[in-house]
């Protein structure tokens, strides 16, 4: 990748740059908690994207996707938003710098990355904080702070891509530390690092390679469900500023001023942030067995409560416990994508085995599978 790239802006602007790189995200528990001001318990992966960067003096970003084989530029101004999702994502990096009082000049890049799209992973939280760490870097002396930059992704999601998503992917793509995971309150932001060396297991994802067109609008609906539930809290406990808050009798209290579907939605949050805190304190005493039971209930949550899993997602999940894993889920927002499985060494090769086997049987495509690495956020690669 580094070679392609280097040779790349070489041929195409004449000179080298400075290379970055940023990473997608795995999650361990706390999913769709962080847009309600729960916890999130992510940790930055060795798949990632890079980028080799340079200032050039003018107005004008230059950039060349590898992977999309393609060429755009575009004036650092609001009008020249450019139609290729992949460069509205760096566009808006630009722009929400910019927003902040942040410099940002004209620059030349190339990049690439190995974080597979769409199966839940983050690629587009890899890019953007790969580009805002780097226009840190390049245009601010390092002046923003790094919470800011993750905020910048999170932005440019809202306002230049659609998605009203929450600062999970964009904080573990920064914040990511080889070898630890992180246990975000997204409420406070304050964090704190969990080595994550489970002995005797590993950690491995399986993409069911299903990807839904629609995932964009139906993730911000379930968004506007968890808001109007916390609104109804809110009536009679005004202490509720997110649903986060709500103690599950809250819930109840309201369960017939607000649609089933909003309360199905609710209770699932609900469960959820409590699950992340039940992790951490088996993740304190070693006991994996509690936090794949944990696993397990969050994927029922997100089955049937929250309805973000599929029948790929769903018949994976249910061939894990046939086997005897550890733990498995629906990871990231859902729709489609991979489960996060956590498997005791001696029945990894059969569990993989038969899900590879047994999938394509059954959907006539082989999933895909990625043993993940733990590993750094967002640097600059000397
Ligand atoms: C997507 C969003 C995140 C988070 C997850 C679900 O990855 O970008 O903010 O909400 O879904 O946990």
């Amino acid at each position: 990748m580094k070679a392609k790239i280097q040779e790349k802006f070489k041929s195409l602007f004449g000179e080298e740059g400075q290379l970055f790189m940023s990473s997608g995200r795995i999650n361990l528990i706390g999913e769709h908690t962080d847009y309600n001001g729960g916890y999130v318990f992510p940790g930055a992966i060795n798949f990632g994207i890079m980028a080799e960067i340079k200032p050039n003096g003018g107005e004008v970003v230059k950039l060349f996707s590898i992977d999309f084989d393609e060429y755009v530029e575009f004036r650092l101004e609001e009008a020249s938003a450019p139609t290729q999702l992949w460069a509205r994502y760096i566009f808006g990096v630009c722009m929400e710098t910019l927003k902040r009082g942040g410099k940002v000049g004209g620059f030349n890049a190339v990049f690439a990355g190995d974080v597979p799209q769409g199966a839940g992973l983050s690629s587009s939280a890899a890019l953007e904080s790969v580009f805002a760490f780097a226009i840190n870097q390049l245009f601010n002396d390092n002046k923003i702070d790094k919470f800011e930059l993750a905020r910048i992704g999170q932005s440019t999601e809202h306002n230049y891509c659609g998605v009203k998503c929450g600062i999970m992917d964009q904080f573990a793509s920064v914040f990511g530390k080889k070898g630890s995971i992180m246990r975000l309150n997204c409420k406070t932001g304050e964090y704190k690092y969990f080595p994550f060396r489970p002995e005797g297991y590993r950690v491995v994802l399986i993409d069911s390679c299903v990807k839904h067109q629609l995932a964009g609008s139906a993730y911000n609906k379930r968004r506007e469900s968890c808001e109007r539930a916390a609104a109804a809290i809110r009536a009679n406990h005004p202490d509720v500023d997110f649903l986060s808050d709500a103690k599950r009798v809250w819930l109840d209290e309201v369960r017939d001023e607000i649609s089933q579907e909003d309360f199905l939605r609710a209770e699932y949050v609900i469960g959820e942030v409590q699950r992340v805190l039940d992790v951490s304190d088996a993740l304190e005493r070693g006991d994996y067995e509690t936090v794949g039971e944990l696993m397990y209930q969050t994927h029922f949550g997100l089955s049937r409560l929250y309805e973000v899993s599929c029948e790929e997602l769903d018949f994976l999940n249910k061939l894990a416990r046939r086997e005897g894993v550890t733990g498995s889920r629906v990871m990231g927002g859902g729709f489609g994508g991979c489960t996060i499985n956590l498997v005791k060494n001696e029945l990894y090769d059969n569990f993989i085995a038969k899900a590879t086997k047994e999938f394509t049987e059954k959907f006539g495509h082989a999933p895909k599978v990625y043993d993940v690495v733990i590993s750094d956020g967002a640097r600059q690669l000397q």
